[in-house]
């Protein structure tokens, strides 16, 4: 019979995982690594010459190049093997928003509730965003000209939110340039550090963001995550002014 005991031992034991930054359990039993083999056994006989290494970039291009619309691109982008934060992830984020719109915003990568909802920018970075979004009249839905298309540079949630590698932002950058024909918006708003990386190849948010420049052959526009927003509500004074050049350019173009 379990004791008391053994009850407060396992809930001290999870506890500390939990900590550790353990979200799901994935197996009754637990693996011991250590007792497993370095390698996997090879599965071809070693006098065939082993097959030309894949480069996951190439296979991006191709595959991201083939896509002739935005549902060719989904299918494309869940066959690509190559990233591993497909198999950590439960969903894959694609986007949001209205195809049409003259906005495209690239954000960094789903967090917990957009991996679990399977929409980008569905958390409380996301409802910041919403609320932004709104103080310039514009909204994910609605007509062309006030509303806007959501994604991000990676559609796989990384593990405990870490920042993205830079050659699994390079495997992915052929499905976002490819989104961004498809889309054809007339301006990007380049969301934080990551999505400046992707799109403009340095970071520095703080000296980049209000400063229009080019990303995908496309105006654009880098600004202060709203996630950065939420820790630091000061910078709100810049945002904010970004969102107003946002508007003005929007209001020139009419
Ligand atoms: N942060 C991002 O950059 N994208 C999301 O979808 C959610 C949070």
């Amino acid at each position: 019979m379990e004791s008391a005991t053994d009850y407060h031992h396992a809930k001290a034991l999870l506890d500390w995982q939990i900590e550790l930054g353990a979200t799901e359990a994935i197996g009754d039993a637990s693996v011991n690594r250590y007792e497993m083999p370095d390698k996997p056994a090879p599965t071809t006989s070693p006098a065939i010459a082993p097959a030309a290494e894949t480069d996951p970039v190439t296979v991006a291009r191709a595959l991201a190049m083939q896509a002739g619309d935005l549902a060719a691109l989904h299918t494309a982008l869940a066959g690509f093997e190559h990233c591993e934060l497909k198999r950590g992830a439960r969903s894959l984020v694609f986007a949001d928003g209205n195809p049409t719109a003259r906005v495209m915003i690239i954000g960094e990568a789903p967090g917990r509730e957009e991996d679990r909802i399977g929409r980008p920018f569905v958390g409380r970075a996301g409802q910041l965003l919403d609320k932004m979004l709104a103080a310039i009249n514009l909204a994910r839905d609605g007509d062309a000209k006030k509303s806007v298309y959501i994604t991000n540079v990676l559609p796989w949630r990384p593990p405990q939110n870490r920042d993205p590698k830079p050659e699994e932002i390079a495997m992915l950058l052929p499905f976002v340039q490819r989104h961004v024909e498809l889309i054809n918006p007339e301006v990007i708003v380049l969301m934080g550090n990551i999505s400046c990386q992707a799109g403009l190849g340095k970071r520095g948010i703080t000296r980049l963001r209000g400063h229009w420049a080019e990303a995908y052959s496309t105006p654009c526009l880098p600004m202060f995550h709203p996630a950065y927003l939420l820790r630091t509500p000061a910078a709100k004074r810049e945002a904010w002014a970004d969102l107003l050049a946002l508007q003005a350019r929007l209001r020139a173009s009419r």
